[in-house]
């Protein structure tokens, strides 16, 4: 008997070609955030789970899956997986590092630019017909070289972005618990350092206990209110209310937001009514490319786990050793 796997979300048959034959899969029925009816339904007999970021695998689903062998995740970022109650269990998880650094890096650096030099507007204004002139004085953005950007986090993605930031002329600092050795020219400071001094705030670090509300009303008021905030790592390093009155009553100048808290932002969200904040759907991996090594990648922990054998990617090794 194949092994039963449940795939949470549909993806294209071509991403995940080398399940077929191998496992008796069930995939949820559409793309809509958690896991379907039938999904629900299918695991107490399921022994693997290939989970994108919007589905939560959590102590009681755990508890629903008691043959449960392997748990892959089609995503870098594990924050929708409880990995401890996993460990507890002996359950090896996997996740898709690598593959989308560079596609994150490069939507960092494109919506750092964005705001920046106001392309969303002034794209806007000339398709409203209010570009009337070359105007001296309009849509005035800001300059990159010799300005500072702040990296928070400078693990594959922070050092990816900061690679790239360099070709702008920008100096790079960047805060994280440790300071790393890096070639990539990026200097290690204080948080508080950080924000008084970064013309653009970058977030690359995973959401985690200590990272979760990291950038509140102190921190924001902390930045210089020219400085523009960035953010593809996760919305809850964000206090949402908070970043609503820093651009709202100026503390910072403006910021642009690849993820957010909540996840999809509702359309009525007093965020997209600020023309200071961009917002973009959660897209940083979202390269052809990049998606379909994802799935791939997730696959390939996916068999492992099923066979016995080590996840080439895995976030809890320690249910390996004993
Ligand atoms: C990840 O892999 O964690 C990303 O957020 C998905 O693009």
């Amino acid at each position: 008997m194949k092994p039963m796997v449940l795939l949470s979300h549909p993806l294209p048959s071509e991403w995940i070609a080398s399940l077929e034959g191998q496992v008796h899969l069930i995939v949820g029925p559409d793309e809509r955030p958690g896991w379907a009816p039938n999904l629900l339904e299918a695991l107490p007999a399921a022994e693997g789970l290939i989970c994108l970021l919007t589905a939560r695998v959590d102590e009681a689903l755990l508890d629903r899956a008691p043959r449960l062998r392997v748990v892959s995740n089609m995503a870098v970022g594990v924050d929708n997986i409880d990995v401890a109650a996993c460990t507890r269990r002996g359950i090896p998880v996997g996740n898709t590092p690598g593959v989308l650094t560079d596609a994150t890096a490069d939507l960092t650096l494109g919506l750092l630019l964005a705001v920046a030099r106001w392309l969303p507007q002034s794209a806007q204004d000339a398709r409203a017909g209010r570009w009337t002139t070359w105007s001296p004085t309009g849509w005035l953005g800001a300059d990159l070289r010799g300005a500072t950007l702040g990296i928070i986090g400078l693990g594959k993605i922070g050092m990816a972005v900061a690679e790239r930031a360099r070709g702008f002329g920008l100096r790079v600092v960047y805060w994280q618990p440790r300071p790393k050795e890096n070639k990539v020219g990026a200097t290690y400071v204080s948080f508080e350092e950080l924000l008084a001094a970064s013309d653009f705030v970058s977030l690359h670090c995973p959401l985690n206990d200590s990272t979760r509300g990291l950038i509140g009303e102190t921190a924001l008021r902390a930045m210089k209110p020219t400085a523009i905030l960035i953010n593809v790592a996760r919305g809850p390093v964000v206090q949402t209310e908070a970043l609503v009155r820093a651009l709202s009553q100026g503390w910072i100048a403006a910021a642009a937001l690849d993820v957010t808290d909540p996840e999809p932002l509702p359309s009525d969200h007093p965020l997209y009514s600020l023309p200071n904040c961009l917002i973009t759907p959660h897209i940083g991996s979202a390269t052809y490319g990049t998606r379909r090594r994802m799935a791939e990648m997730a696959c390939e922990n996916l068999l492992a786990g099923l066979e016995g054998r080590p996840l080439p990617h895995c976030v809890n090794p320690q249910v390996y050793e004993g």
